[in-house]
Protein backbone atom coordinates (compact mmCIF):
# COMPACT_ATOMS: atom_id res chain seq x y z
CA UNK A 1 0.00 0.00 0.00
CA UNK A 2 2.53 2.18 1.02
CA UNK A 3 4.92 1.50 -2.09
CA UNK A 4 1.50 2.08 -4.10
CA UNK A 5 0.83 5.46 -2.63
CA UNK A 6 4.34 7.02 -2.85
CA UNK A 7 4.33 5.99 -6.54
CA UNK A 8 1.28 8.15 -6.76
CA UNK A 9 2.57 10.75 -5.50
CA UNK A 10 5.79 10.52 -7.80
CA UNK A 11 3.72 10.17 -11.10
CA UNK A 12 1.44 13.64 -10.07
CA UNK A 13 4.77 15.25 -9.11
CA UNK A 14 5.64 14.29 -12.85
CA UNK A 15 2.46 15.37 -14.32
CA UNK A 16 2.31 18.95 -12.62
CA UNK A 17 2.70 21.86 -14.28
CA UNK A 18 3.82 24.69 -12.13
CA UNK A 19 2.76 28.48 -12.66
CA UNK A 20 7.03 29.44 -13.79
CA UNK A 21 6.82 26.27 -16.46
CA UNK A 22 3.84 27.73 -17.70
CA UNK A 23 4.65 31.73 -17.94
CA UNK A 24 8.24 30.40 -19.36
CA UNK A 25 6.05 28.31 -22.43
CA UNK A 26 4.29 31.01 -22.99
CA UNK A 27 6.99 33.79 -23.24
CA UNK A 28 8.95 31.17 -25.87
CA UNK A 29 5.69 30.98 -28.02
CA UNK A 30 5.39 31.55 -31.20
CA UNK A 31 2.31 34.24 -30.93
CA UNK A 32 1.82 37.46 -30.83
CA UNK A 33 1.24 39.82 -27.97
CA UNK A 34 -2.38 39.81 -27.85
CA UNK A 35 -2.73 36.00 -27.71
CA UNK A 36 0.08 35.77 -25.27
CA UNK A 37 -1.65 37.79 -22.72
CA UNK A 38 -4.53 36.04 -23.32
CA UNK A 39 -2.99 32.82 -23.07
CA UNK A 40 -1.57 34.35 -19.40
CA UNK A 41 -4.82 34.86 -18.45
CA UNK A 42 -6.44 31.62 -19.56
CA UNK A 43 -3.42 30.11 -17.04
CA UNK A 44 -4.17 32.30 -14.65
CA UNK A 45 -7.72 31.39 -13.99
CA UNK A 46 -8.41 27.93 -15.47
CA UNK A 47 -7.03 24.80 -14.51
CA UNK A 48 -4.89 23.58 -17.12
CA UNK A 49 -5.88 19.59 -16.48
CA UNK A 50 -7.56 19.82 -20.16
CA UNK A 51 -6.27 18.65 -23.17
CA UNK A 52 -4.55 22.68 -24.46
CA UNK A 53 -1.15 22.09 -22.51
CA UNK A 54 -1.33 18.34 -23.35
CA UNK A 55 -1.79 18.37 -27.31
CA UNK A 56 0.34 21.76 -27.84
CA UNK A 57 3.14 22.91 -25.76
CA UNK A 58 1.01 26.46 -25.20
CA UNK A 59 -2.35 26.76 -27.58
CA UNK A 60 -3.25 29.65 -29.57
CA UNK A 61 -6.28 31.38 -28.37
CA UNK A 62 -8.37 31.31 -31.45
CA UNK A 63 -11.16 33.99 -31.96
CA UNK A 64 -12.53 32.96 -35.25
CA UNK A 65 -12.35 30.31 -37.87
CA UNK A 66 -13.64 30.05 -41.59
CA UNK A 67 -13.37 26.71 -42.99
CA UNK A 68 -9.86 24.78 -42.92
CA UNK A 69 -8.26 27.90 -41.13
CA UNK A 70 -8.53 29.29 -37.82
CA UNK A 71 -7.34 32.85 -36.70
CA UNK A 72 -5.61 33.94 -33.13
CA UNK A 73 -5.95 37.15 -31.16
CA UNK A 74 -3.61 38.56 -32.92
CA UNK A 75 -5.04 37.49 -36.70
CA UNK A 76 -2.19 34.60 -37.31
CA UNK A 77 -3.63 32.10 -39.69
CA UNK A 78 -3.67 28.81 -38.97
CA UNK A 79 -4.08 25.40 -41.55
CA UNK A 80 -6.40 23.63 -39.35
CA UNK A 81 -5.58 19.92 -38.93
CA UNK A 82 -6.97 19.21 -36.04
CA UNK A 83 -10.60 19.84 -36.86
CA UNK A 84 -11.94 20.46 -32.89
CA UNK A 85 -10.50 16.45 -32.77
CA UNK A 86 -13.17 16.13 -35.52
CA UNK A 87 -16.45 17.70 -34.38
CA UNK A 88 -15.14 20.90 -37.24
CA UNK A 89 -15.82 18.45 -40.35
CA UNK A 90 -17.85 20.68 -42.12
CA UNK A 91 -15.42 23.49 -41.55
CA UNK A 92 -15.30 26.11 -39.35
CA UNK A 93 -18.34 28.91 -39.49
CA UNK A 94 -20.17 26.54 -42.15
CA UNK A 95 -22.71 29.04 -43.87
CA UNK A 96 -25.49 26.32 -44.24
CA UNK A 97 -24.65 24.92 -40.56
CA UNK A 98 -24.61 28.53 -39.15
CA UNK A 99 -27.66 29.57 -41.06
CA UNK A 100 -30.14 26.57 -39.27
CA UNK A 101 -28.69 26.78 -36.23
CA UNK A 102 -29.82 30.75 -35.89
CA UNK A 103 -33.23 30.22 -37.57
CA UNK A 104 -34.03 26.79 -34.98
CA UNK A 105 -32.39 29.19 -32.18
CA UNK A 106 -35.52 31.92 -33.01
CA UNK A 107 -37.98 28.89 -32.77
CA UNK A 108 -37.06 26.48 -30.03
CA UNK A 109 -33.70 25.91 -28.29
CA UNK A 110 -34.08 23.79 -25.39
CA UNK A 111 -37.34 21.31 -23.99
CA UNK A 112 -35.71 18.96 -21.41
CA UNK A 113 -34.80 15.40 -23.22
CA UNK A 114 -38.85 15.24 -24.49
CA UNK A 115 -39.71 14.55 -28.03
CA UNK A 116 -39.44 17.64 -30.53
CA UNK A 117 -39.76 17.45 -34.19
CA UNK A 118 -35.86 17.92 -35.02
CA UNK A 119 -35.01 14.63 -32.73
CA UNK A 120 -37.47 12.82 -34.62
CA UNK A 121 -35.98 13.36 -37.79
CA UNK A 122 -32.35 12.88 -36.70
CA UNK A 123 -33.45 9.67 -35.05
CA UNK A 124 -34.72 8.74 -38.62
CA UNK A 125 -32.25 9.07 -40.56
CA UNK A 126 -29.76 7.73 -37.78
CA UNK A 127 -31.57 4.49 -37.74
CA UNK A 128 -31.64 4.49 -41.44
CA UNK A 129 -27.99 4.45 -41.82
CA UNK A 130 -27.76 2.04 -39.05
CA UNK A 131 -26.75 -0.18 -41.66
CA UNK A 132 -29.17 -2.34 -38.96
CA UNK A 133 -31.96 -4.34 -39.48
CA UNK A 134 -35.70 -2.93 -38.88
CA UNK A 135 -36.34 -1.46 -35.50
CA UNK A 136 -33.08 -0.41 -34.66
CA UNK A 137 -33.45 2.32 -31.85
CA UNK A 138 -31.69 5.47 -31.11
CA UNK A 139 -31.14 7.16 -27.61
CA UNK A 140 -29.28 10.14 -27.52
CA UNK A 141 -26.61 12.33 -25.00
CA UNK A 142 -24.97 15.19 -24.60
CA UNK A 143 -20.69 13.84 -24.78
CA UNK A 144 -19.26 11.36 -26.12
CA UNK A 145 -18.36 9.46 -22.82
CA UNK A 146 -21.96 9.83 -21.31
CA UNK A 147 -22.56 7.79 -24.95
CA UNK A 148 -20.45 5.40 -24.29
CA UNK A 149 -21.84 5.23 -20.52
CA UNK A 150 -24.93 4.02 -22.20
CA UNK A 151 -24.37 1.62 -24.59
CA UNK A 152 -21.83 0.11 -21.62
CA UNK A 153 -25.49 -0.02 -19.29
CA UNK A 154 -27.53 -1.39 -22.22
CA UNK A 155 -25.16 -3.95 -22.57
CA UNK A 156 -24.73 -5.18 -19.56
CA UNK A 157 -28.62 -4.58 -18.67
CA UNK A 158 -29.71 -6.50 -21.58
CA UNK A 159 -26.98 -9.59 -21.34
CA UNK A 160 -27.30 -9.63 -17.34
CA UNK A 161 -23.43 -10.00 -17.84
CA UNK A 162 -20.81 -7.70 -16.38
CA UNK A 163 -17.59 -7.47 -18.14
CA UNK A 164 -16.98 -5.47 -21.06
CA UNK A 165 -13.31 -6.25 -23.76
CA UNK A 166 -11.69 -3.27 -25.40
CA UNK A 167 -8.28 -2.81 -26.80
CA UNK A 168 -5.33 -1.42 -25.17
CA UNK A 169 -5.19 2.30 -26.90
CA UNK A 170 -8.81 2.48 -27.07
CA UNK A 171 -10.03 5.99 -26.14
CA UNK A 172 -13.31 5.73 -24.99
CA UNK A 173 -13.45 9.23 -22.65
CA UNK A 174 -12.37 10.14 -19.21
CA UNK A 175 -15.41 10.20 -16.98
CA UNK A 176 -15.32 7.67 -13.98
CA UNK A 177 -17.35 5.07 -16.21
CA UNK A 178 -15.41 5.47 -19.30
CA UNK A 179 -11.65 5.71 -17.89
CA UNK A 180 -11.43 1.82 -17.41
CA UNK A 181 -11.96 1.41 -21.39
CA UNK A 182 -9.24 3.91 -22.24
CA UNK A 183 -5.76 3.44 -22.44
CA UNK A 184 -4.26 6.47 -21.15
CA UNK A 185 -1.80 5.06 -18.51
CA UNK A 186 -0.83 8.73 -17.02
CA UNK A 187 -4.39 9.44 -16.94
CA UNK A 188 -5.31 6.99 -14.30
CA UNK A 189 -3.69 8.54 -11.69
CA UNK A 190 -6.33 11.80 -11.50
CA UNK A 191 -8.63 8.74 -10.60
CA UNK A 192 -7.03 7.66 -7.03
CA UNK A 193 -7.69 6.78 -4.36
CA UNK A 194 -11.24 4.92 -6.32
CA UNK A 195 -10.48 3.49 -9.35
CA UNK A 196 -12.33 3.12 -12.51
CA UNK A 197 -14.94 0.69 -13.50
CA UNK A 198 -12.96 -2.18 -13.24
CA UNK A 199 -15.22 -5.20 -14.78
CA UNK A 200 -13.21 -4.49 -18.25
CA UNK A 201 -10.79 -6.72 -19.92
CA UNK A 202 -8.13 -5.87 -22.33
CA UNK A 203 -6.72 -7.23 -26.10
CA UNK A 204 -4.09 -6.25 -28.03
CA UNK A 205 -4.98 -3.88 -30.83
CA UNK A 206 -3.50 -5.38 -34.30
CA UNK A 207 -1.25 -2.78 -36.06
CA UNK A 208 0.99 -3.39 -39.26
CA UNK A 209 3.65 -1.88 -38.60
CA UNK A 210 5.36 -2.68 -35.71
CA UNK A 211 4.31 -6.61 -35.90
CA UNK A 212 5.51 -9.52 -38.23
CA UNK A 213 4.19 -8.89 -41.91
CA UNK A 214 0.95 -10.98 -41.62
CA UNK A 215 1.07 -11.96 -38.19
CA UNK A 216 -0.60 -8.65 -36.76
CA UNK A 217 -3.79 -11.00 -35.77
CA UNK A 218 -2.01 -12.87 -33.56
CA UNK A 219 -2.76 -11.13 -30.41
CA UNK A 220 -6.32 -11.60 -31.04
CA UNK A 221 -5.99 -15.62 -31.60
CA UNK A 222 -4.18 -15.49 -28.38
CA UNK A 223 -6.74 -14.06 -26.79
CA UNK A 224 -9.20 -16.17 -28.35
CA UNK A 225 -7.68 -18.92 -27.31
CA UNK A 226 -8.15 -17.78 -23.20
CA UNK A 227 -11.77 -17.43 -24.09
CA UNK A 228 -11.97 -20.93 -25.30
CA UNK A 229 -10.04 -22.11 -22.32
CA UNK A 230 -11.74 -22.31 -18.50
CA UNK A 231 -8.74 -19.94 -17.03
CA UNK A 232 -9.80 -16.18 -17.53
CA UNK A 233 -12.49 -14.25 -15.29
CA UNK A 234 -14.34 -13.64 -19.16
CA UNK A 235 -15.39 -16.76 -20.22
CA UNK A 236 -15.58 -20.27 -19.25
CA UNK A 237 -15.32 -21.80 -23.35
CA UNK A 238 -15.52 -25.52 -21.69
CA UNK A 239 -18.44 -25.08 -20.51
CA UNK A 240 -20.20 -22.22 -22.78
CA UNK A 241 -20.13 -19.23 -19.63
CA UNK A 242 -19.31 -15.81 -20.84
CA UNK A 243 -19.63 -13.16 -18.48
CA UNK A 244 -19.06 -10.77 -21.12
CA UNK A 245 -21.85 -8.23 -22.28
CA UNK A 246 -19.88 -6.68 -24.66
CA UNK A 247 -16.72 -6.09 -27.43
CA UNK A 248 -16.39 -2.04 -27.10
CA UNK A 249 -13.87 -0.98 -29.49
CA UNK A 250 -12.99 1.88 -31.46
CA UNK A 251 -12.77 0.50 -35.42
CA UNK A 252 -9.81 2.84 -35.90
CA UNK A 253 -7.46 3.66 -32.82
CA UNK A 254 -7.53 7.60 -32.98
CA UNK A 255 -6.17 9.05 -29.84
CA UNK A 256 -3.86 6.60 -29.38
CA UNK A 257 -2.39 8.12 -32.74
CA UNK A 258 -4.22 7.35 -35.77
CA UNK A 259 -3.44 3.75 -36.53
CA UNK A 260 -6.10 1.67 -39.16
CA UNK A 261 -6.09 -2.04 -38.31
CA UNK A 262 -6.28 -4.48 -41.11
CA UNK A 263 -9.86 -5.16 -42.41
CA UNK A 264 -9.47 -8.40 -40.49
CA UNK A 265 -9.84 -7.22 -37.04
CA UNK A 266 -13.52 -5.90 -36.72
CA UNK A 267 -14.77 -9.15 -38.93
CA UNK A 268 -12.26 -11.26 -36.30
CA UNK A 269 -14.42 -9.18 -33.34
CA UNK A 270 -17.77 -10.30 -34.75
CA UNK A 271 -17.07 -13.65 -35.26
CA UNK A 272 -15.66 -13.53 -31.60
CA UNK A 273 -18.52 -12.24 -30.12
CA UNK A 274 -21.11 -14.25 -32.01
CA UNK A 275 -19.31 -17.22 -30.71
CA UNK A 276 -19.62 -16.42 -26.70
CA UNK A 277 -22.54 -14.54 -27.09
CA UNK A 278 -21.70 -10.94 -26.33
CA UNK A 279 -22.48 -8.17 -27.99
CA UNK A 280 -20.18 -5.85 -30.53
CA UNK A 281 -19.97 -2.08 -30.13
CA UNK A 282 -18.48 0.19 -32.64
CA UNK A 283 -17.60 4.10 -31.21
CA UNK A 284 -17.48 5.60 -33.92
CA UNK A 285 -17.36 9.32 -32.27
CA UNK A 286 -14.12 10.20 -33.94
CA UNK A 287 -13.74 7.75 -36.53
CA UNK A 288 -17.20 8.12 -37.83
CA UNK A 289 -19.36 10.79 -39.89
CA UNK A 290 -17.74 10.48 -43.09
CA UNK A 291 -14.05 11.05 -42.29
CA UNK A 292 -12.48 7.89 -43.47
CA UNK A 293 -14.34 7.91 -46.52
CA UNK A 294 -16.93 5.95 -45.87
CA UNK A 295 -20.53 7.52 -43.61
CA UNK A 296 -18.85 4.56 -40.48
CA UNK A 297 -15.46 3.18 -40.29
CA UNK A 298 -16.69 -0.04 -39.51
CA UNK A 299 -17.94 -0.35 -43.10
CA UNK A 300 -14.28 -0.55 -44.33
CA UNK A 301 -14.76 -4.02 -42.98
CA UNK A 302 -17.93 -5.47 -44.35
CA UNK A 303 -19.56 -5.84 -40.42
CA UNK A 304 -22.84 -5.29 -38.71
CA UNK A 305 -22.23 -3.94 -35.59
CA UNK A 306 -24.97 -4.34 -32.58
CA UNK A 307 -24.56 -0.83 -31.30
CA UNK A 308 -22.74 2.84 -32.76
CA UNK A 309 -21.93 5.07 -30.74
CA UNK A 310 -21.81 8.79 -31.84
CA UNK A 311 -20.94 12.12 -31.04
CA UNK A 312 -18.48 14.74 -32.10
CA UNK A 313 -19.28 16.55 -35.56
CA UNK A 314 -22.96 14.79 -35.17
CA UNK A 315 -24.26 18.08 -33.68
CA UNK A 316 -22.24 20.33 -35.74
CA UNK A 317 -20.51 22.02 -33.34
CA UNK A 318 -23.24 21.60 -30.52
CA UNK A 319 -23.39 18.84 -27.97
CA UNK A 320 -24.68 15.75 -28.91
CA UNK A 321 -24.34 12.20 -29.13
CA UNK A 322 -26.07 9.36 -29.56
CA UNK A 323 -26.35 5.54 -29.29
CA UNK A 324 -28.10 3.36 -31.97
CA UNK A 325 -28.81 -0.22 -31.24
CA UNK A 326 -30.51 -2.91 -31.71
CA UNK A 327 -34.09 -2.79 -31.14
CA UNK A 328 -34.21 -5.38 -29.23
CA UNK A 329 -31.42 -4.25 -26.73
CA UNK A 330 -32.87 -0.40 -26.30
CA UNK A 331 -36.13 -2.06 -26.05
CA UNK A 332 -35.11 -3.53 -22.89
CA UNK A 333 -35.34 0.07 -21.26
CA UNK A 334 -37.92 1.48 -18.94
CA UNK A 335 -39.10 4.91 -18.58
CA UNK A 336 -36.81 6.38 -16.64
CA UNK A 337 -33.89 4.54 -17.40
CA UNK A 338 -31.52 7.37 -18.97
CA UNK A 339 -32.17 10.59 -18.73
CA UNK A 340 -30.10 14.31 -19.01
CA UNK A 341 -31.26 17.62 -19.32
CA UNK A 342 -29.35 18.86 -22.21
CA UNK A 343 -29.73 15.64 -23.92
CA UNK A 344 -30.80 15.57 -27.45
CA UNK A 345 -30.85 19.41 -27.28
CA UNK A 346 -33.03 21.09 -30.16
CA UNK A 347 -30.24 23.48 -31.66
CA UNK A 348 -27.86 20.17 -31.79
CA UNK A 349 -30.29 18.25 -33.58
CA UNK A 350 -31.45 20.75 -36.20
CA UNK A 351 -27.47 20.74 -36.83
CA UNK A 352 -27.27 17.43 -36.42
CA UNK A 353 -30.17 16.82 -39.48
CA UNK A 354 -27.61 18.85 -41.38
CA UNK A 355 -24.41 17.24 -41.00
CA UNK A 356 -25.95 13.62 -41.55
CA UNK A 357 -27.62 14.73 -44.43
CA UNK A 358 -24.02 15.91 -45.93
CA UNK A 359 -21.71 13.64 -44.33
CA UNK A 360 -23.82 10.70 -45.93
CA UNK A 361 -23.95 11.86 -49.63
CA UNK A 362 -21.98 9.80 -51.95
CA UNK A 363 -20.52 13.40 -53.70
CA UNK A 364 -19.16 14.51 -50.01
CA UNK A 365 -18.01 11.01 -49.43
CA UNK A 366 -16.30 11.05 -52.77
CA UNK A 367 -14.53 15.09 -51.97
CA UNK A 368 -13.48 13.47 -48.76
CA UNK A 369 -11.58 10.23 -50.64
CA UNK A 370 -10.03 12.89 -53.23
CA UNK A 371 -8.69 15.48 -50.51
CA UNK A 372 -7.46 12.20 -48.73
CA UNK A 373 -5.61 11.00 -51.74
CA UNK A 374 -4.18 14.38 -52.42
CA UNK A 375 -3.06 14.55 -48.88
CA UNK A 376 -1.31 11.29 -49.25
CA UNK A 377 0.38 12.00 -52.39
CA UNK A 378 2.04 14.97 -50.84
CA UNK A 379 3.17 12.76 -47.91
CA UNK A 380 4.60 10.53 -49.78
CA UNK A 381 6.24 13.25 -51.64
CA UNK A 382 7.22 13.62 -48.27
CA UNK A 383 8.36 10.24 -47.10
CA UNK A 384 10.56 10.63 -50.44
CA UNK A 385 12.73 13.26 -48.97
CA UNK A 386 12.05 12.79 -45.42
CA UNK A 387 13.53 9.64 -43.96
CA UNK A 388 11.90 10.48 -40.10
CA UNK A 389 8.68 9.59 -41.88
CA UNK A 390 8.66 5.62 -40.93
CA UNK A 391 4.53 4.85 -41.90
CA UNK A 392 1.72 6.31 -43.52
CA UNK A 393 -1.72 5.26 -42.06
CA UNK A 394 -4.61 6.35 -44.31
CA UNK A 395 -8.64 6.01 -44.95
CA UNK A 396 -10.24 9.30 -47.02
CA UNK A 397 -9.08 12.36 -44.38
CA UNK A 398 -8.23 10.24 -41.29
CA UNK A 399 -4.29 10.17 -41.15
CA UNK A 400 -1.49 8.95 -38.60
CA UNK A 401 2.38 9.48 -39.42
CA UNK A 402 4.85 7.42 -37.85
CA UNK A 403 8.41 9.26 -37.09
CA UNK A 404 11.22 7.36 -36.82
CA UNK A 405 14.69 7.89 -35.80
CA UNK A 406 16.06 4.91 -38.33
CA UNK A 407 13.40 3.09 -40.75
CA UNK A 408 15.59 -0.31 -40.09
CA UNK A 409 15.20 -0.48 -36.11
CA UNK A 410 11.60 1.77 -36.12
CA UNK A 411 13.31 3.00 -32.99
CA UNK A 412 10.39 5.78 -32.09
CA UNK A 413 11.32 9.94 -32.75
CA UNK A 414 9.41 10.86 -29.54
CA UNK A 415 11.47 14.41 -29.32
CA UNK A 416 11.28 14.94 -33.04
CA UNK A 417 7.61 14.70 -32.73
CA UNK A 418 7.34 17.17 -30.13
CA UNK A 419 9.64 19.87 -31.99
CA UNK A 420 8.15 19.29 -35.31
CA UNK A 421 4.41 20.02 -33.72
CA UNK A 422 5.72 23.12 -32.06
CA UNK A 423 7.86 24.58 -35.12
CA UNK A 424 4.55 24.08 -37.15
CA UNK A 425 2.19 25.93 -34.82
CA UNK A 426 4.93 28.40 -35.35
CA UNK A 427 4.39 28.53 -39.22
CA UNK A 428 0.86 28.51 -39.05
CA UNK A 429 -0.05 24.44 -38.86
CA UNK A 430 -2.17 22.84 -36.20
CA UNK A 431 -1.92 19.04 -35.28
CA UNK A 432 -1.94 17.02 -32.37
CA UNK A 433 0.84 14.73 -31.95
CA UNK A 434 -0.04 11.15 -30.66
CA UNK A 435 1.04 8.01 -30.69
CA UNK A 436 1.63 4.29 -28.45
CA UNK A 437 5.20 6.58 -28.36
CA UNK A 438 4.59 10.10 -28.60
CA UNK A 439 6.19 9.45 -32.18
CA UNK A 440 3.33 10.03 -34.77
CA UNK A 441 1.42 13.37 -36.55
CA UNK A 442 -2.40 13.34 -36.58
CA UNK A 443 -3.33 15.07 -39.23
CA UNK A 444 -7.05 15.46 -39.66
CA UNK A 445 -8.64 18.25 -41.27
CA UNK A 446 -11.98 19.68 -41.38
CA UNK A 447 -13.53 17.22 -44.31
CA UNK A 448 -14.44 20.31 -46.43
CA UNK A 449 -10.88 21.08 -46.84
CA UNK A 450 -9.32 22.47 -49.95
CA UNK A 451 -6.19 20.67 -52.20
CA UNK A 452 -4.72 24.35 -51.89
CA UNK A 453 -4.98 24.81 -48.36
CA UNK A 454 -3.26 21.24 -47.88
CA UNK A 455 -0.65 22.40 -50.62
CA UNK A 456 0.50 24.44 -47.72
CA UNK A 457 0.31 22.10 -45.04
CA UNK A 458 2.38 19.71 -46.65
CA UNK A 459 4.73 22.63 -47.37
CA UNK A 460 4.98 24.02 -43.95
CA UNK A 461 5.28 19.72 -42.79
CA UNK A 462 8.64 19.81 -45.15
CA UNK A 463 10.31 22.79 -43.68
CA UNK A 464 9.92 21.78 -40.20
CA UNK A 465 10.80 17.67 -40.67
CA UNK A 466 13.68 19.11 -42.70
CA UNK A 467 14.69 21.02 -39.85
CA UNK A 468 13.81 18.07 -37.24
CA UNK A 469 16.47 16.22 -39.22
CA UNK A 470 19.21 18.40 -38.63
CA UNK A 471 18.28 18.74 -35.46
CA UNK A 472 18.15 15.62 -33.84
CA UNK A 473 20.92 13.98 -36.65
CA UNK A 474 18.27 11.43 -38.60
CA UNK A 475 18.88 10.13 -41.81
C1 LIG B 1 -13.29 7.52 -29.96
C2 LIG B 1 -13.75 8.40 -28.82
N1 LIG B 1 -14.64 7.94 -27.94
C3 LIG B 1 -15.08 8.69 -26.92
C4 LIG B 1 -14.65 9.98 -26.74
C5 LIG B 1 -15.15 10.80 -25.59
O1 LIG B 1 -15.95 11.85 -26.05
P1 LIG B 1 -16.18 13.16 -25.15
O2 LIG B 1 -14.87 13.84 -24.99
O3 LIG B 1 -17.18 13.96 -25.93
O4 LIG B 1 -16.74 12.70 -23.85
C6 LIG B 1 -13.71 10.51 -27.64
C7 LIG B 1 -13.19 11.87 -27.47
O5 LIG B 1 -12.18 12.26 -28.01
C8 LIG B 1 -13.26 9.70 -28.71
O6 LIG B 1 -12.35 10.14 -29.60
Amino acid sequence: MREFSDNVVKQRAQLRLTRENLDERIEKAPFGEKTKALARKWAELESVGGPGCGVFDIPPVFVSGKGALLYDADGKEYVDMLAGHSVSNLGHCNDELTAIIQQQAAKLTHCFDYPHEERIRLAEKLVAHSRMDDGAKVVFGVTGSEAIELAVRAARYYTGQPFILTAYGDYHGVTYGTMGLTGKGSMQSYFYPIRPDQAIGHFHFPHSYRSEPGRELDPLKAFERLLDSSESPYTDGTSGVCNVAAIVVEPFQSAAGYYVPPVEYLQELRRIADKFGMLLVVDEIQAGMGRSGKLWAFEHSGIVPDMIVTSKTLGGGVPLSAVIARGDILGQWGPGAHVATQAANVLACAAGNYVLDTVSSDAFLERVNEAGEHLVRGLRTLESRHAIIGYIDNRGLYTGVELVLDRETKEPAMDAAGFIRDRAVGEGLLFERGGYYNNRLQLIPPLTITNGEIDRAIAILDTVLGEAETQFKIG
